[in-house]
């Protein structure tokens, strides 16, 4: 097992350039894959995520070249293109591969079973499956709910009006692939807003996408066109930077050419809501996603009652936003929050006894939790094998009194290969054990 120990105290300095952003390499696969013509890739996160979308196309048929420093070619087979695999596809830990990935494939000539480690295991793909299902897809799981997924191939989808139940991105990308082989205009609906890369992505790749307030609606395209991507660095990972400069007195950073787009904001928004000194400039377009420079200094931070709207937009920073509300003065509270119960782990319980381990008062909820701002001691904390609880302990440790031990962090390279080199380098005291 993978363990980081890091040492209390110190802090963040300098400039620093985040890996690609995971969301959007996932799609620059996909898109370029499925497209016509020659797509070049540059920014790439070569996470274990991504490689697994990456060699999921290589068994398909698409040709691939191996991405070195974020650049690869994709040589896209056309919407038609795909060849059946020739053995079952394991998607390893990435949730966004196996729920794009069933929406893709219900639409095939061809049948396909997907997999994926012991924690994509038990996530819930029924909400994928269920839209499908209505499109004339056929699915089956296992208590039908859980990978492995089997899709059968050559069923004529229809498109489909549909009205999401919870806010996912996952699964609005899902159908909105699934649209691409389905008669009709596929309608989507989404209660709150969401990440909305694959709506700008198709954009880029030829196929016009409507949005009229919160419905998203796709007409059948003849073709997706090849393109050239720059993809922008990942805000989810500066998360850990941005909030390890915001707890730890002495520290400011900048971080370059991060992605700002709005459906992704919520962790600026939320930490600046906290009292956080957080500076944007040289904003600009890296094609249709928004880039910008973000710096930002210690300060110090105050509980608040987090905004609902702002969960969706900030859903994968809350790990960090829990490190953060463990620093500040007073109280935080989080509600509305009952999908960070399945994602990679439980984030809610994990989060809240890996706080506990570290001397922090939290109270769980069934929608979120209540963290009480304190010293943090120091301890042994389990991440899970969840990434982003890893990379927040870690960060954490800055402002602790005592070593934090933390557990079961080889999942870090699924989303940000060289994180302990590179906060090391930024002033954390950090080991890895192996
Ligand atoms: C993602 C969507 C989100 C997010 C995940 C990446 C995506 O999941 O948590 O890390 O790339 O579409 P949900 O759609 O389940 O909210």
């Amino acid at each position: 097992m993978q363990n980081y120990v890091v040492n209390p105290g110190g802090y963040l300095r300098g400039e620093f350039t985040m890996p690609g952003d995971k969301s959007i390499s996932h799609r620059s696969i996909i898109f370029g894959a499925i497209a016509e013509g020659i797509t070049h890739v540059s920014g790439f996160l070569q996470g274990a995520d991504c490689l697994a979308t990456m060699q999921a196309f290589r068994t398909m048929g698409v040709k691939i070249t191996d991405p070195v420093n974020g650049n690869l070619t994709i040589n896209g087979v056309g919407l038609n293109g795909l060849r059946a695999p020739d053995s079952i596809i394991d998607l390893g830990n990435s949730g966004t591969s196996i729920r794009l990935l069933m929406g893709l494939l219900a639409g095939q000539n061809f049948s396909s079973v997907l997999t994926g480690d012991a924690s994509l295991c038990k996530r819930p793909m029924a909400r994928m499956a269920k839209p499908l299902r209505e499109m004339g897809a056929e699915i089956s799981m296992r208590d039908d709910n859980f990978p492995p997924v089997n899709i059968i191939g050559h069923k004529k989808l229809r498109a489909i009006n549909y009205v999401m139940p919870v806010a996912s991105a996952q699964v609005k990308s899902g159908l909105l692939l699934a649209g691409l082989y389905a008669n009709g205009i596929t309608m989507i609906s989404e209660p709150a807003p969401t990440r909305d890369h694959t709506e700008r992505l198709l954009g880029t790749f030829g196929c016009q996408v409507e949005r009229k307030a919160n419905q998203i609606i796709l007409t059948k395209p003849s073709h997706l066109k090849a393109t050239n991507l720059s993809v922008p660095a990942d805000i989810s990972s500066a998360a850990f930077f941005m909030v390890g400069a915001a707890i730890a007195p002495g520290s400011e950073v900048i971080l370059k050419n991060i992605g700002i787009n709005p459906t992704r904001t919520g962790i600026i928004n939320i930490l600046q809501l906290m009292g956080a000194d957080i500076q944007l400039f040289n904003q600009c377009k890296l094609g249709e996603e928004p880039v910008a420079d973000i710096k930002i200094k210690y300060s110090k931070l105050k509980g608040i009652h987090i905004p609902k709207e702002l969960v969706p937009l900030a859903i994968d920073e809350f790990p960090a936003i829990f490190i953060a509300a463990a620093c500040a003065k007073g109280t935080t509270v989080l509600t509305g929050a009952e999908e960070l119960r399945i994602k990679e782990s439980d984030r809610i319980q994990v989060m809240a006894d890996g706080l506990t381990a570290v001397g922090i008062t939290v109270q769980v909820t069934s929608d979120g939790i209540i963290i009480s701002g304190e010293k943090i001691r120091g301890g042994i904390v389990n991440s899970h094998g969840d990434h982003r609880i890893a990379m927040s302990f870690a960060m954490a440790g800055l402002a602790a009194s005592e070593e934090i031990i933390i557990q079961d962090c080889k999942n870090v390279d699924t989303s940000f290969p060289g994180f302990a080199e590179l906060a090391q380098q930024a002033g954390l005291d950090i080991i890895t054990e192996n």
